[in-house]
């Protein structure tokens, strides 16, 4: 015989007890808005895979942030194109640069906004990976089976700290290591303090795995690999426990905060993050799942704000406590107009 009473739908009747009861809420404050910086001026045009984004130049860029500061969202985080690549990813500290010009431009215009700017060489080296590249025949040293060149970690390390110490002269308040090299939180924060950027944070991308689902970014950003991809720096999708581990070492490296990327698939590793981490907790939710929804919507299968509303929600509910989101103006835009999720 059923206990009848036990009816946990009690709390459910109506639309206030749902809103007493509700464990886990969110806010236009949760958001990071990431944007693509390209050459010129008067840019704004918007990037095929990825609807409703777009590559701004400095000038538009200007415009965009003042957008996203007036919906409340408190940060953004840059991505660039150069006007020039080559093998060393040299335009990557260029204080000419689209991003680090962008940087100053917007802290001049917009102090309080949170600039974040993404640490990574593979949008400014001719070959697309993530780090100083050593090919197979140049390099005994490089470990065979590499697939015909081989990222070398440690010299790596030297142009991360240049691009992070740029985007910090430049004005960032957070830099954010995506390249998934080791030791790169302690090299970066090493730089850093020697130049006096002390109060200059890092959010690193402590756990981000080799995933498909960066697809849409990489034609963004013109960031994909010349050859082969990335798993021989980012993590294998099929682990947890080494998770754990990059996010131990970040947190001894001196993170000041950590990125569990991406985020749909990976919710189980978000809330095992979050259990572990004494540090704020930031997902991403990233370009593929942004292409995926608005693919569907677009067609009418989906109910977009509905959709997006509560797959944020569900990042908060596995322990994120922020979100890059390609949904962040829309999804404040839904959240100030009160849609229900
Ligand atoms: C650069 C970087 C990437 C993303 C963020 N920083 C691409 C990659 O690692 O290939 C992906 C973001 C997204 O897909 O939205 N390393
Ligand atoms: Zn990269």
């Amino acid at each position: 015989m059923l206990n009848q009473k036990l009816r946990p739908r009690r709390m459910r009747l109506t639309p206030a007890l749902r809103s007493m009861v509700r464990e886990t809420t969110l806010s236009v404050r949760d958001f990071i808005y990431p944007l693509f910086l390209v050459p010129g001026t008067g840019v704004r045009e918007e990037i095929p895979s990825m609807p409703n984004c777009f590559h701004l130049s400095v000038d538009m860029a200007v415009e965009e942030a003042r957008k996203v500061a007036a919906l409340g969202i408190p940060a953004i985080e840059v991505f660039g194109i150069p006007e020039y690549k080559d093998e060393q990813g040299s335009s990557a500290w260029d204080m000419e640069s689209p991003v680090q010009r962008a940087i100053t431009a917007i802290k001049q215009a917009l102090p309080e906004l949170v600039i974040i700017a993404d640490v990574c060489m593979c949008e400014y080296t001719s070959h697309g990976h993530c780090g100083l590249l050593v090919r197979d025949e140049e390099q005994q040293a490089a470990p065979r089976g590499c697939g015909g060149g081989y990222v070398d970690n440690d010299a790596t390390l030297k142009l991360l700290q240049k691009n992070a110490l740029s985007q910090a002269e430049a004005g960032a308040d957070i830099v954010a290591p995506s390249d998934m090299m080791d030791g790169r939180v302690a090299a970066i924060r090493e730089i850093l303090d020697e130049h006096g950027f002390i109060n200059t944070a890092i959010m690193s991308y402590a756990i981000k795995y080799a995933s498909g689902y960066y697809g849409p970014f990489r034609d963004a950003a013109d960031s994909a690999p010349e050859f082969g991809d990335r798993r021989q720096y980012q993590m294998d999708p099929a682990n947890r426990r080494e998770a754990m581990k990059e996010l131990e070492l970040d947190m001894a490296e001196g993170a000041d905060m950590i990125i569990v990327k991406p985020a749909m698939a990976y919710l189980d590793i978000v809330r095992e993050a979050k259990e572990r981490c004494n540090l704020p907790l930031v997902t991403y939710n990233v370009s593929g799942e942004y292409a995926m929804v608005k693919a569907a919507a677009a067609q009418g299968w989906i109910d977009e704000p509905r959709i997006v509303l509560e797959t944020l929600n569900c990042m908060k509910r596995a322990g994120a406590e922020m979100i890059i989101t390609y949904h962040a103006l829309d999804a404040a835009k839904w959240l100030n107009e009160g849609v229900v999720y």
